[in-house]
């Protein structure tokens, strides 16, 4: 099956690793004030996710004595490893003063997000010390990961949020656009060339070697009213995003990859693509060249208390300074036509470290 190494890698694997079809995704919080503990779990995680994405559990699932506890609990025993992918992310508080003694290691753009237009956060749903993003073509390897990785930690952390999500949102270099809940095809236009990704996604230059080549990550959870949005007729739903339905192009265009074309005006004078469209917002061409890697999941909670369908994107993106997603997100929080039918409700920043080297782990510089 599909491996994807672990260590050696020159950035951190799980970002413009092609999308998995599935990912686990979960915050924890740090129940240890000491920081030989966290040093210990990210050792052990480290160590952990390199087994893991090889396919191997991360230690026996039946030991030889009747009265030994399996170190790995065994759902994925025997699993390909489905191209997973693990990544780990380190949110602004690990670095707050009077904590663990690494203020000095604290990036300047790492940082709680400002508030923005738009957000409807659930304090439950809100930031996390450390962040594990899994990702795996097969649900079950990726839930086995996370499952373990916080069996692992059981003594220094407490998992704060989690949600799975699946029917990637967004696509990577030659695989075909797939579709958000809305149905509509999403990540048509996204970051992804290699030279896209040294611009916008990876740390060159930073302030802290340690973040050198490794990204930012900022999650969103964003429910989607659906009720609403299966009540709205094509046209307007078209209007809002500024692209067909079926075939995802720009209204200004009759194929997905035709660029939009933000100026063109109908007989009226009026734009084609609406200026408030979600895309006539987002697109760098109108918003100072800001590009963000969106690298999104569907998600479902089923039902919520009034019996309406509880689903939305797991949002996550990636680059090299958080402060673009919000310079982003201020834009679309103030006008885009999506508004009415999304609420963002849960939120969080992390600086993802490069991929160790085989024998190191994650973000062991902090700790020499
Ligand atoms: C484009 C959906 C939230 C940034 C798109 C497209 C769709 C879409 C269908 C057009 C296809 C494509 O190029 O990928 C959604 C949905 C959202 C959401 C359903 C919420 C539930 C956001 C947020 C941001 C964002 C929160 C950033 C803060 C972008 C960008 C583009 C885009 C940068 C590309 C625009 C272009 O260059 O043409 N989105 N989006 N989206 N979206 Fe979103």
């Amino acid at each position: 099956g599909t491996q994807i190494p672990f260590y050696g890698q020159k950035h951190p694997v799980g970002i413009a690793t092609p999308p998995q079809r599935y990912a686990m995704y979960m915050t924890f919080n740090l129940t240890t004030s000491s920081v030989k503990d966290l040093q210990t779990l990210l050792a052990r995680w480290s160590a952990a996710a390199s087994l893991m994405q090889r396919g191997d559990p991360v230690g026996s699932v039946e030991p030889d004595s009747e009265n030994g506890l399996p170190k790995d609990t065994g759902e994925a025993y025997g699993l390909d490893p489905a191209s997973l992918t693990i990544t780990f992310g380190l949110g602004p508080a690990i670095f707050a003063e009077n904590r663990f003694g690494l203020e000095r290691f604290r990036p300047a753009l790492l940082a709680d997000l400002p508030t923005l237009p738009s957000d409807n956060l659930d304090p439950a749903l809100v930031g996390g010390d450390l962040s594990v993003q899994a990702c795996a073509d097969d649900p079950q390897v990726a839930y086995h990961a996370v499952r373990n990785l916080a069996r692992m930690g059981r003594s220094q952390v407490s998992v704060h949020w989690t949600q799975m999500g699946f029917g990637r949102a967004s696509a990577g270099t030659g695989q075909e656009t797939p579709r958000n809940l809305m149905g509509f095809k999403d990540g048509t236009r996204n970051v992804s060339t290699p030279e896209q990704f040294d611009e916008f996604v990876w740390v060159n230059g930073g302030d802290q070697s340690w973040l050198e080549g490794g990204t930012y990550q900022v999650v969103r959870k964003i429910r989607m009213n659906l009720e609403t949005w299966d009540a709205d007729r094509i046209g307007d739903q078209e209007t809002i995003f500024g692209r067909t339905k079926a075939e995802g192009a720009p209204l200004t265009g009759s194929k997905e990859f035709d660029t939009p074309d933000f100026q063109m005006t109908d007989e009226n004078g009026d734009r084609v693509i609406d200026p408030t469209a979600h895309i006539a917002l987002a697109a760098y061409e109108n918003n100072g060249g800001i590009r963000i890697l969106r690298r999104p999941y569907n998600y479902t909670d089923g039902l919520n208390e009034h019996a309406q369908l509880d689903a939305g994107l797991l949002f996550l993106t990636y680059q090299n300074d958080p402060g673009h997603f919000a310079a982003l997100q201020r834009r679309l929080g103030a006008s885009d036509l999506l508004n009415e039918y999304i609420s963002h409700i849960g939120t969080g920043v992390f600086a993802v470290p490069p991929s160790p080297a085989e024998g190191r782990y994650i973000a062991q510089e902090l700790f020499e």
